[in-house]
């Protein structure tokens, strides 16, 4: 309780504060000044240009995506309504190897580069020219923005089935240098994935020589989240201390039948590695993953939902299977003909989802991909499906701890200064929520349903959702690396 004004452009009233540092719930009010917390505590004297009443309603920080793919979607769909919807104020973008920048005009997009759906005309050849147009035409998010290493494979090799060359790692890494001067927050991989699995572990570290300077993060989907899962948790750590960098693992899972369980043994091994290196990870709420459609066995063995399709788009919320039989070829055949475009695989067990998801240091990230009108439920879904269902309703954790890994621990994992906890000082992204009623009202069904109990999202001090309604706000600004070392 400091900073006592007179007089808030916004104050909300009369709601509980949960702060985003895990610490227990209390009564407050919150007055807010340009775009920032000005004051917490009780200001029942003070005056307000708006008001809020939080009466009976959680007030806590904006919740931060640490994982998503929305890197073209805050421009393109800049309301965001995915994700402003379920309270999310900040999207990290850049994940799992792909980014919007750098592109080229002429470039193919080979999978998985399509998962943004980068448009030939209007592409960035510079991180800094991203950074530049997100500035221009704000999203009604925030965006922290790392550059993906299977982009600069796709910019910059003629082939992507081979180790990158001498040559081409300097060209790659000098990318890395423009992207991290301009604000990249970091650098991704995505080794799963053919357009980066032929390269190196060398590879990975000569490319990602800027970030060490800088302290910029090394976030990566892995080689393998199966059964060779331990050795490439080991890549990614060894790559971490090369480089002098914390690392995230990305959506951490133990995938297929035989893994089940698995997380048994990853959680108490990133347990014991972050007793002496940075090392951070992040999950969704959910059995069933979500990418691009694959043909290869290990991923059409359960049961998989058709997203989008750009050749069959009828097919979109279909069971491969289903379409497959339809049309007398297997399932192998039928994933080809429906290429290019998205599909969900439901290839994980509750348990190790829950073991992952209640691990203390775990933070939630959507990985949804805004492409198509059946995409996995967790682009809508996420957040109030871990507030509601996992900690409310079979009581996982308590609902400090939730908001914790969705805000408080976010913030501290991926540097992003000034945001993640409600407190004074910081900038002004807060949600307002029910905590009685918030669940997820997206499904496999009926997946772009957006959350129930959300009452107001605000974002860097402006009313961006209220009541089921986007008010068109966009506020959203770019969190960029020099913030950080600024600050
Ligand atoms: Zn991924
Ligand atoms: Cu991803």
């Amino acid at each position: 309780m400091s900073n006592l004004h007179d007089h808030y452009h916004l104050l909300i009233r009369g709601g509980t504060v949960i702060d985003g540092t895990k610490a227990p719930r209390f009564n407050a009010d919150v007055g807010i000044v340009d775009g920032f917390i000005a004051a917490v505590g009780d200001l029942s004297f003070a005056t307000a240009d708006q008001t809020l009443d939080a009466t009976d309603r959680m007030v806590a920080p904006g919740f931060i995506d640490s994982h998503t793919h929305d890197d073209q979607a805050v421009l393109s769909q800049a309301a965001m309504p995915f994700k402003i919807s379920q309270g999310v104020t900040t999207v990290v973008t850049g994940n799992c190897g792909v980014s919007a920048a750098p592109l080229r005009a002429d470039m193919d997009l080979p999978m998985p580069l399509n998962l943004i759906d980068a448009p030939a005309e209007g592409r960035f050849t510079t991180f800094a020219a991203y950074l530049d147009a997100l500035r221009a035409t704000p999203s009604s998010v925030n965006v922290a923005a790392m550059v993906g290493h299977s982009t600069l494979r796709g910019l910059i090799m003629s082939e992507l089935d081979r180790p990158a060359n001498p040559t081409e790692i300097a060209a790659m890494r000098m990318h890395v240098e423009e992207a991290m001067a301009a604000g990249a927050i970091g650098m991704s991989t995505g080794t799963f994935y053919a357009a980066a699995a032929e390269a190196t572990t060398d590879e990975i570290i000569e490319v990602g020589r800027p970030l060490t300077a800088r302290g910029a993060l090394y976030v990566t989907h892995m080689r393998d989240e199966a059964d060779k899962i331990l050795e490439a948790m080991e890549e990614s750590f060894a790559i971490g201390r090369a480089l002098e960098v914390p690392v995230v693992l990305s959506h951490h899972k133990a995938m297929h039948a035989p893994n089940f369980g698995q997380t048994k043994i990853t959680l108490p091994l990133i347990e014991k590695t972050m007793k002496h290196q940075c090392v951070s990870l992040d999950c969704y709420p959910y059995t069933a993953g979500s990418t691009m459609i694959r043909a290869d066995g290990g991923m059409l063995g359960g049961r998989v939902l058709i997203a989008s399709s750009e050749p069959h788009p009828e097919c979109a919320g279909r069971d491969l299977a289903e379409i497959a039989k339809e049309w007398s070829v297997s399932k192998e055949e039928a994933a080809l003909t429906l290429q290019p475009g998205t599909a969900i695989y439901f290839m994980m067990d509750e348990d190790d989802v829950q073991r992952v998801l209640a691990f203390d240091e775990t933070m939630i990230g959507s990985d949804g991909i805004p492409l198509g009108d059946k995409p996995h439920p967790r682009l809508w879904g996420t957040f109030p499906r871990v507030l509601g269902h996992y900690s409310r309703d079979i009581g996982l954790f308590p609902l400090e701890t939730a908001v914790w890994k969705m805000t408080g621990l976010t913030a501290r994992n991926f540097g992003l200064h000034g945001r993640g906890t409600l407190q004074v000082g910081q900038h002004a992204d807060i949600v307002i929520f029910d905590a009685a009623t918030i669940r997820d009202a997206a499904n496999y069904a009926t997946p772009t349903e957006p959350a129930e109990g959300i009452d107001t999202v605000i974002v860097n001090g402006t009313v961006t959702w209220q009541h089921g309604m986007h008010s068109g706000a966009r506020s959203g600004q770019v969190i960029t690396r020099q913030d950080k070392v600024a600050a």
